[in-house]
């Protein structure tokens, strides 16, 4: 039931017969993902750091289709949430899968904050101090004793795109590591506020351990001076962000790949417990892995609409837009491109572009692929995280239905938006 790294040697063709099903049953686009893959993902993840006491948080807005979240629910993992909705969503898993929620982001509302107090989450990962001021208030009003982080910002560089790097001084994320001992000991004179973790993000789709060594090392600074001070930290919080390949299917029709995923997440756990061996036990690591664990695990089917010249420029359309994936829009990010019956022969450069109205509206740009006509169909892969979570309908487009595989069989995970789903809160008014 999976289509990337490491999952045996079946003919490329029964592997990809599958795929023409679907798009005749459920249409295109469409989201594919397979749940053994997503599943492998979060074993190996939490195999990585099983010497140490850890609770892995999957990231919800990677992909928050309910599905997903209750097969990594399945697998003891809690979540990380950055908004209400996010936890209304985790709330559909049932009461107790709140107990095992991390709260991150900057701007929290008061309903928000009561939601999250009700729920009894795990912890607030806190972003400012009039953030502590409100949570504090809204605790006192409920009486609810609230666990916080201080979200620190350490002004680690981390190599990724700018848009999605944010441990630096001059990013909008959390509070400078410098103040951050004075802001503890302002948040423990709150009565319903219990200081107790230390938490942190640089960015995401980082590649090397390095920044996260470098970020987590400051954390624990912090951690025993605020040890020292009299707090009571037991929790450190090394956010989300372990990047991965994808290039890794380049020229393997998408179905072999040669990233090595466990190397990959076992580098990363030596070094985030090595600065932890100082704090001698007493701490629970939370991790925030977002798109580690879904990525590679979900792609993009699409139809060729249209094949036209303009120039020297060979457009292939596909019925999938900007709408759908906005990625290579977004931060000019790679996906390969697989046809699904790949046509012998030259290959041709071409751009693969959806149909929206943008000149941004690309996939790939002077892509070398087999030829494709009208009709073909192609997979977009690693499509799994930040793509129909970040999806709009921008151009009125309903969102892409979304399946799942699960062994031999093949479900409906999220039906395909209807227009009257769109324009109904206007017809409401
Ligand atoms: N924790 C926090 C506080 C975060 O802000 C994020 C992601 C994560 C965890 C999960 O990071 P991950 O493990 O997935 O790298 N839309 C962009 C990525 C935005 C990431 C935002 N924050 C993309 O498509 O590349």
């Amino acid at each position: 039931g999976s289509f990337s790294a490491n999952s045996g040697k079946r003919s490329q063709n029964a592997r990809l017969a599958p795929l023409h099903t679907l798009a005749r049953k459920y249409n295109t686009p469409v989201y594919v993902y397979s749940a053994d893959q997503i599943v492998a993902r979060v074993r190996m993840f939490a195999r990585a750091f099983q010497e140490i006491p850890h609770l892995v948080c999957y990231s919800v807005k990677a992909n928050s289709t309910l599905a997903i979240l209750k097969l990594i629910d399945q697998q003891d993992a809690g979540f990380d949430i950055v908004s209400g909705g996010e936890l209304e969503r985790v709330l559909t898993l049932g009461k107790k899968a709140a107990h095992r929620v991390v709260f991150s982001g900057v701007g929290k509302t008061a309903v928000e904050l009561d939601l999250a107090l009700r729920s009894d989450i795990l912890i607030f990962n806190v972003e400012s101090e009039a953030e502590i001021e409100l949570l504090a208030e809204r605790a006192r009003k409920l009486r609810i004793q609230a666990k916080i982080a201080l979200r620190v910002n350490p002004d680690v560089f981390a190599e990724t795109h700018p848009y999605i790097s944010t441990g630096l001084r001059e990013h909008k994320f959390g509070i400078d590591i410098r103040k951050a001992r004075a802001v503890y000991r302002a948040a423990a004179k709150f009565r319903y506020l219990d200081p107790c973790g230390v938490s942190v993000h640089i960015g995401s789709q980082i590649r090397s351990a390095e920044p996260f060594g470098a970020a987590i090392s400051r954390v624990v600074d912090l951690v025993v001076q605020l040890r020292r001070d009299g707090l009571n930290i037991r929790y450190v919080d090394a956010g989300g962000g372990l990047g991965i390949d994808y290039h890794a299917n380049a020229g393997t029709a998408g179905l072999g790949g040669s990233f090595d995923a466990e190397a990959h997440v076992h580098a990363y756990a030596k070094t985030l417990s090595e600065p932890l061996q100082q704090l001698e036990g007493n701490v629970t690591l939370l991790l925030e892995p977002g798109r580690f664990l879904v990525a590679q695990a979900g792609l993009l089917l699409t139809r060729v609409l249209y094949v036209k010249k303009n120039g020297k420029k060979t457009f292939v359309i596909t019925d999938a837009g900007m709408n759908d994936l906005i990625r290579p829009a977004l931060y000019h990010a790679h996906h390969e491109i697989v046809p699904i019956e790949p046509r012998p022969g030259r290959k041709r450069l071409v751009d693969v572009v959806g149909p929206v109205c943008e000149t941004g509206d690309f996939f790939a740009r002077d892509r070398l692929l087999p030829e494709l006509r009208a009709g073909d169909l192609v997979a977009i892969l690693d499509a799994g995280a930040y793509g129909n979570s970040l999806s709009s309908n921008y151009n009125s487009r309903p969102r892409p239905a979304e399946v799942l595989i699960e062994g031999r069989h093949t479900r409906l995970i999220r039906r395909r938006e209807t227009i009257q789903d769109l324009i109904r809160p206007e017809l409401e008014v």
